[in-house]
């Protein structure tokens, strides 16, 4: 009997929250979002018209409308997340804002959802505490970003150096930066 094994894509169902916490938590950033402008965090990272742009762990979207700002129409945002009630706040943000330029991609850990090598540039905010496997994450990040790409991540609820220890041993980045919100990272391979 042929077994057919899987490459492994970060992302399985055992790392999503359940619906009720995800809803509380969408709510939590709703109001988060009325008082602070969390997107403004974007302006730093460079982001240029025409660049495809990966929002790792969305969740409902507070970042996507100042992101598709900064690509504008020849741009792209791909907002990925693992959880569905996330992509459904995503398309319902998108539809509501009329942000053309913005994809919602579910991740499911046996696909890869984005083509190797797409984008320019990727951050990962609030999110990395709760990925389970992050050495085959930080793999699938990789794979994504074009190898003159940047990566922005940073901890979540984690110490800054749990999470350095878990971006040096995957051995695909090198953090070439950082401040007290994030960690710059450029590829190592
Ligand atoms: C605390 S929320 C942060 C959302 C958003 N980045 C922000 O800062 O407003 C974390 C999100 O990451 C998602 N997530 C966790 N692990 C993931 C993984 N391995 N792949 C994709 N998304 C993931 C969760 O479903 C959740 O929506």
């Amino acid at each position: 009997m042929k077994i057919k094994v899987l490459e492994k894509v970060s992302g399985n169902r055992a790392e999503m929250v359940p619906d009720l916490a995800f809803k509380l938590m969408a709510l939590m950033f709703a109001i988060r979002d009325k008082i602070v402008k969390v997107d403004k965090l974007l302006d730093e990272f460079g982001i240029c018209p025409g660049q495809v742009i990966v929002d790792y762990g969305c969740g409902p979207g507070s970042y996507i409308k100042r992101a598709s700002e900064l690509v504008g129409s020849q741009g792209r945002v791909y907002a990925v997340d693992i959880h569905a009630l996330a992509i459904e706040a995503v398309k319902k943000r998108i539809r509501k804002e009329n942000l053309i330029n913005v994809t919602g991609v579910l991740a499911q850990g046996e696909h890869r959802m984005l083509d190797d090598n797409c984008a320019d540039i990727i951050y990962a905010l609030d999110m990395f505490h709760m990925v389970k496997e992050p050495g085959t994450f930080l793999h699938e990040l990789r794979r994504i970003l074009k190898s003159s790409g940047v990566l922005f991540i940073s901890d979540g609820h984690q110490k800054r150096v749990h999470a350095k220890a878990k971006i040096n041993a995957s051995e695909a980045w090198m953090i070439v930066d950082e401040n007290f919100h994030y960690m710059k990272c450029i590829p190592l391979k």
